[in-house]
């Protein structure tokens, strides 16, 4: 199951399912990331954690938008614990931390909460709200929240209608291209 495979299977056979409530499908939003990480310079492995941070999604039954039930998937942490046993830290780190640097953002920079989706401002009070001083604190101490920030930056801004790869297949080829390129890195 821990295998850049089966990430493209399940990419393939799920990734058509609609990112919740944001006129676009989890692959296209995953793509989108991706596209912007290596246009703004990001390392491999960040771009790979760029293009994987949802994948928490695509493993959990729940169907649609979870968030609109009151139900947090914690999608952050099943993606994580996959993710580092396949590539280690510097790809599992920044997805695990994706929804923290959501939380840190808004408690930092209060103008941050207008560049939100609705479905991430609705999963922001499910995980937690805006972080406390010292969560704030301890955040900043995680070597890896500035990757965590910039790919937050990447999740908000790929949400955009019409834009995507020729097709899946190409996309699916894209991200395996990608998968091939990173190779295990131990803490
Ligand atoms: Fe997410
Ligand atoms: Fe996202």
């Amino acid at each position: 199951m821990n295998s850049p495979q089966a990430i493209l299977e399940l990419f393939a056979r799920k990734g058509d399912i609609a990112y919740a409530g944001e006129g676009i499908s989890q692959i296209e939003h995953a793509w989108q990331c991706g596209q912007l990480a290596r246009a703004a310079g990001a390392s491999q492995t960040l771009q790979l954690a760029s293009w994987l941070h949802d994948l928490g999604h695509l493993l959990t039954d729940l169907d649609g938008s979870p968030t609109v039930d009151g139900i947090d998937d914690r999608h952050e942490h099943t993606a994580a614990v996959m993710l580092d046993a396949i590539w280690g830290p510097s790809v599992a780190e920044p997805v695990r931390l994706h929804v923290a640097a959501k939380r840190y953002l808004v408690a930092t920079y209060p103008e941050y909460r207008e560049r939100l989706s609705p479905d991430s401002v609705r999963s922001l009070a499910l995980q937690g709200g805006a972080m406390s001083l010292e969560e704030c604190v301890a955040f900043q101490a995680s070597r890896y929240a500035l990757d965590a920030q910039q790919l937050r930056s990447w999740d908000e801004a790929g949400k955009r209608p019409s834009w995507f790869a020729s097709d899946t297949q190409h996309a699916l080829d894209e991200l395996r291209a990608l998968m091939d390129r990173v190779h295990f890195l131990p803490a």
